[in-house]
């Protein structure tokens, strides 16, 4: 039965009119072309679909170049990999080039606004917001913080953590579109005195968001009960501290309870679906259609490094799978709904970006319909324009996006 999701717009023979970086207008060609004044230029996109940028809500940044590391699941995945990638980026010469390089991948798959973990030094969120202004994206980023349970070399303090925080939102945040995120890891790798702060810290800087981890393996969810023994839940523990607001992104949250989804949903938090990642990891099956009857909000995530695709059409593909082994859909008009639209709800910039409303920030992509021989081969068989939709959602990768524009600009290809 379609819900309220499962809506989607399509014209065959579109026009978006785009001003000054925003979204001017949108409709039938036929109908709105003769409102245009002469000076107005049109560019063809004939045969291919004009598609909203894509949002990816959880990724991180520096773990681009460790993608695709064999054989472990989270915990020994973070100690073996993780930690020792992350421990490059006090460098900031290295994390320029990693974050110059990230930006440049990001617009090649189409995604246009992002909420992306940096690592403990402020050198690389300095590094990622620096190549992110340069395109004038909206994107936010933040500081992590963890003071404990990790390398010497990747731990700060409560105190450390809250300055360099603060410093940052006053270096970064509202400055072009860029917003900045709070940015605890997660339970395991801070004390409750930094988490509380952290707290404070939101409640001090109310229009920054949140972004951390929860419940997403089974072995972390019993370290979690371990470390915090008098907590209802995992996600009790970031209730207490004053972490779960309506600016809160949770990534993954596969472990959670009814108490939780309902404490999630009254806040106005949102989960960042990562299915490609929960395979790679072997972390568990999100329930989407839990988060949903509990009116949670949800939008997808690559969760790179964990994740193995920047595509966030892939994410959604994967997100499909997932859904198919628990007997959910996920449908064509949804996914691309939970691609743009809900990744934009969920990080509470759907009035700024997420579809073609008038006076919207002009993110979009161009999606080929024949990247491939074997999407071209595909597509001529589907007889309606969802059908193509769901075969390209399926099928799709960086080579569908033949170009992408932020603000208005296009800036991929450069
Ligand atoms: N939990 C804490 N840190 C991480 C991380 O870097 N990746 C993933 N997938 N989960 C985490
Ligand atoms: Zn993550």
């Amino acid at each position: 039965a379609p819900n309220q999701f499962d809506r989607i717009e399509c014209f065959d023979d579109g026009l978006l009119v785009v001003d000054a970086g925003y979204v001017r207008d949108v409709g039938h060609y036929a109908e709105l072309h003769a409102s245009l004044s002469d000076d107005v230029s049109i560019v063809d996109h004939s045969g291919s679909f004009v598609l909203p940028g894509f949002i990816d809500c959880h990724v991180h940044y520096p773990q681009i170049e460790m993608i695709a590391s064999y054989g472990e699941q989270l915990l020994d995945w973070l100690t073996t990999y993780t930690y020792p990638c992350e421990s490059k980026f006090g460098d900031p010469e290295y994390a320029r080039a990693v974050a110059a390089n990230f930006i440049a991948e990001l617009l090649r798959h189409g995604t246009t606004s992002a909420m992306v973990f940096s690592t403990v030094h402020t050198e690389s969120v300095d590094a990622l917001f620096e190549a992110a202004y340069r395109n004038n994206m909206r994107l936010f980023t933040g500081k992590v913080l963890m003071d404990r349970n990790c390398p010497p070399e990747l731990r700060d303090s409560p105190e450390l953590g809250d300055h360099q925080s603060r410093q940052l939102i006053e270096r970064w945040h509202g400055k072009g579109r860029l917003g900045y995120a709070i940015t605890p890891r997660f339970a395991p790798t801070s004390s409750y005195a930094q988490l509380r702060r952290a707290g404070i810290l939101a409640h001090e800087y109310p229009s920054v968001h949140i972004q951390t981890h929860l419940a997403e393996s089974r072995p972390e969810v019993a370290w979690v009960r371990e470390l915090f023994p008098a907590a209802r839940s995992y996600l009790d523990i970031y209730d207490q501290a004053e972490l779960v607001t309506d600016r809160s992104v949770f990534a993954h949250s596969i472990h959670v309870d009814t108490d939780d989804l309902c404490c999630l949903a009254e806040q106005g938090a949102a989960i960042a679906f990562c299915p490609s990642s929960n395979l790679f990891l072997g972390s568990g099956l999100f329930n989407l259609a839990r988060a949903k009857d509990h009116d949670v909000q949800v939008g997808l995530g690559t969760d790179i490094g964990a994740g193995t695709n920047l595509s966030i059409l892939n994410a959604a593909s994967d997100g499909y799978k997932v859904l198919q082994l628990q007997g959910q859909n996920l449908s064509p008009a949804e996914s691309f709904y939970f691609a743009t639209l809900g990744g934009a709800k969920a990080l509470s910039i759907d009035d700024k970006v997420g579809n073609f409303e008038k006076n919207k920030e002009a993110d979009f992509c161009i999606l080929s319909r024949g990247a491939t021989p074997l999407i071209e081969r595909r597509i001529a068989t589907a007889k309606e324009t969802i059908e193509e939709l769901f075969a390209l959602m399926i099928l799709a990768d960086d080579r569908s996006v033949t170009e992408t524009f932020v603000s208005g600009v296009r800036v991929q290809p450069p």
